[in-house]
């Protein structure tokens, strides 16, 4: 294994034996090791069910910036590479930083995707507009799961390559189709579903209200829009991953914040949107609903 690796072996036996304590791996009575169910199903490249592009993004992306935790914390300041000009210029003027990041956020996102698949009553609507879609994972899990949908992502010029090879891959490409676009100076793509999934956290306050209403008026009077995120408790004592999210947007945005389910739905009720709720997707991420009027389904 260690040739295989190329790890020296001063490491290698910690290195390994770290990972069993870790429960990543398992070590028989004969000290052969190998992947626990789990690993095997979320991090062996190339599987369906791969989740560890989202790893390399933080690898590549996140931990360097959080070593500036403090200067964030004392100016208020993002650290990352964009700066005070924005995360995302900086990231896609780089094809491999684009190709990281993309792939990270279908590995943070493929569970929601196939809970989302299930949690929302898809065979009333038809089309499905993904803002801020990346590469299209959450869309090509419902479109897998619900054949009647058509829509697409919206989301820069840039992801358009990266979406359209990852859509081809999975046979979706006569369903769903890129929409290109920036959605801080254009309006949203029509549709009766709206998502937007970890993108207002990107946004400060005012920013976020603004697409809110782009959503609300994009929607027909049947429509909803989906917002999932890690959600911050209520009482923000509880849910360390939702606030250590928030502090991500810290380091990484210029002012971006996550938020609770309660000031979401009021920023929805703000923007018009009635019949609001909220419901968990997977450990650490929920999903709210809004209607624009009346409620198709249960
Ligand atoms: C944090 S990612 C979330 C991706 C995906 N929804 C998910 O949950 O994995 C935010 C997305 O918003 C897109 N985005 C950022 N600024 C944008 C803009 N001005 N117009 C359109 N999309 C934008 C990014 O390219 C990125 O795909």
């Amino acid at each position: 294994m260690r040739g295989r690796l190329g790890i020296h072996p001063r490491g290698a036996r910690d290195f390994l034996d770290a990972l069993v304590a870790l429960g990543f791996l398992d070590r028989d009575e004969s000290g052969r090791y190998a992947n626990v169910p789990t690993a095997n199903l979320y991090l062996v490249p190339n599987s369906p069910t791969y989740i560890g592009g989202l790893l390399d993004h933080m690898r590549v992306h996140e931990y360097p910036v959080w070593n500036l935790l403090t200067r964030a914390l004392q100016t208020g300041e993002p650290q990352s590479a964009g700066g005070s000009t924005g995360l995302y210029p900086a990231l896609y003027a780089d094809q491999k930083a684009l190709e990281t990041f993309v792939g990270g956020m279908s590995g943070g996102s493929l569970l929601v995707a196939k809970a989302l698949a299930e949690e929302f009553p898809w065979e009333h609507y038809q089309t499905l507009v993904d803002v801020g879609s990346a590469e299209g994972c959450v869309l090509v899990q419902i479109a897998l799961r619900h054949s009647q949908i058509v829509g697409g992502g919206f989301d820069l010029p840039a992801v358009g390559p990266m979406f359209d090879k990852y859509v081809q891959a999975h046979k979706l490409s006569h369903r769903l189709r890129f929409y290109p676009g920036d959605f801080l100076t254009e309006s949203l793509p029509r549709s009766d579903v709206l998502i937007m999934g970890r993108v207002l956290h990107n946004w400060d306050l005012p920013t976020k209200q603004m697409l809110l209403r782009k959503a609300f008026e994009a929607l027909p009077i049947s429509g909803a829009l989906i917002i999932y995120e890690r959600l911050i408790d209520d009482e923000r004592r509880a849910n360390a991953t939702g606030l250590l999210a928030s502090l991500n947007m810290l380091v990484m945005t210029v002012g971006g914040f996550d938020y609770s389910g309660t000031d979401c739905i009021s920023w929805m009720k703000e923007a018009g949107f009635v019949d609001i709720r909220v419901k968990p997707l997977t450990a650490d991420q929920s999903m709210i609903v809004g209607m624009k009027g009346e409620r198709r389904g249960p």
